[in-house]
């Protein structure tokens, strides 16, 4: 049984095959009851999301919705590991009722692969801890190629902001990397892993020579202690503003929730180099892709 834990668990193969699929559906540019191919007809997915999600949970539901899927949420607050249940009983139980696949956050790093054990189906995950956010990488890599339209091999991306506690930055670092990109981080160095990547705090300093600033959240969540004087300081130093950018032909990207005015700019966001919020209806494309792909 396959699962999608992170994204080395895909070959580049398939992750063109992948992306390929999802152009399809983009340019289907169907809504939810319009689909013509619903490929997922008789299936049933269950998602159960044990952290807070406002894009990648509607963007599945929305996705296997759109291929005629089945979903059932589990409402985790209702749910029996509110009363204690372990996690692992909890899957075990839910596989029982025989679902095509299970979509999982969690707050802990590994909770997918740990959950992969007790079912039948395959797990996607859909964030776990600072671990892995495979699919919000899937869906950066369709912007970034879908803009630049020629092969990514030596175009610079820098990644700015909480590097160290953010699962889309390690699954972007490694997929990225994999189609040629060179890497830069960004951040503080109390933001920053330990790293061969190139990294600098001095953001103004790599404008020159990127063609992509991923900017991401300070995981305020993920921190013990507060490491950094206020957001305001930190935003003096790592928010993205029209006075940076300037007319530079670059693309910004960001996974959201977007902390206005802290990672980017008020009106940054409403530039057309600002690739916000064609990232989530890219995420909805690549989910459905995803989804065809594993259950298929
Ligand atoms: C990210 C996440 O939850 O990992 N958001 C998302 O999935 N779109 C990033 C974040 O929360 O900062």
């Amino acid at each position: 049984m396959r699962h999608l834990i992170q994204t080395t668990d895909l070959s580049t193969d398939e992750i063109d095959k992948i992306l390929s699929q999802a152009n399809t559906h983009l340019q289907a540019n169907t809504h939810l009851e319009e689909e013509p191919h619903h490929t997922l007809k008789g299936k049933m997915a269950v998602t159960i999301f044990f952290e807070n999600s406002t894009r990648t949970l509607s963007s599945f539901e929305i996705a296997l919705k759109r291929l005629g899927a089945t979903v059932v949420r589990l409402d985790v607050s209702k749910s029996s590991t509110a009363k204690g249940e372990s996690i692992s009983d909890t899957a075990a139980n839910l596989n029982a009722m025989k679902p095509h696949a299970i979509i999982i956050r969690h707050k802990n790093a590994g909770a997918g692969e740990h959950l992969a054990k007790y079912v039948s189906c395959p797990i996607i995950n859909g964030g776990d801890g600072a671990h892995a956010h495979p699919t919000q990488a899937l869906l950066d890599l369709l912007t970034i190629k879908n803009h630049f339209k020629t092969s990514l091999v030596g175009k610079k991306i820098a990644i700015i902001g909480d590097i160290k506690n953010s699962r889309v930055a390690n699954s972007n670092i490694e997929l990225l990397g994999r189609y040629g990109m060179e890497i830069i981080l960004v951040a503080p160095p109390h933001f920053l892993p330990s790293t061969h990547l190139q990294t600098t705090a001095d953001l103004k300093s790599v404008l020159g020579e990127v063609d992509v600033l991923m900017s991401l959240r300070t995981q305020t969540e993920r921190h013990d202690t507060q490491t950094y004087g206020s957001l305001k300081d930190y935003a003096h130093h790592f928010c993205i503003t029209k006075d940076m950018i300037k007319d530079k032909n670059i693309i910004i990207l960001h996974p959201g929730p977007v902390h206005r005015n802290v990672d980017i700019e008020d009106e940054v966001l409403k530039d057309p180099r600002c690739k916000v919020l064609e990232q989530v209806t890219n995420g909805v494309a690549v989910r459905m892709a995803v989804m065809e792909h594993f259950l298929l």
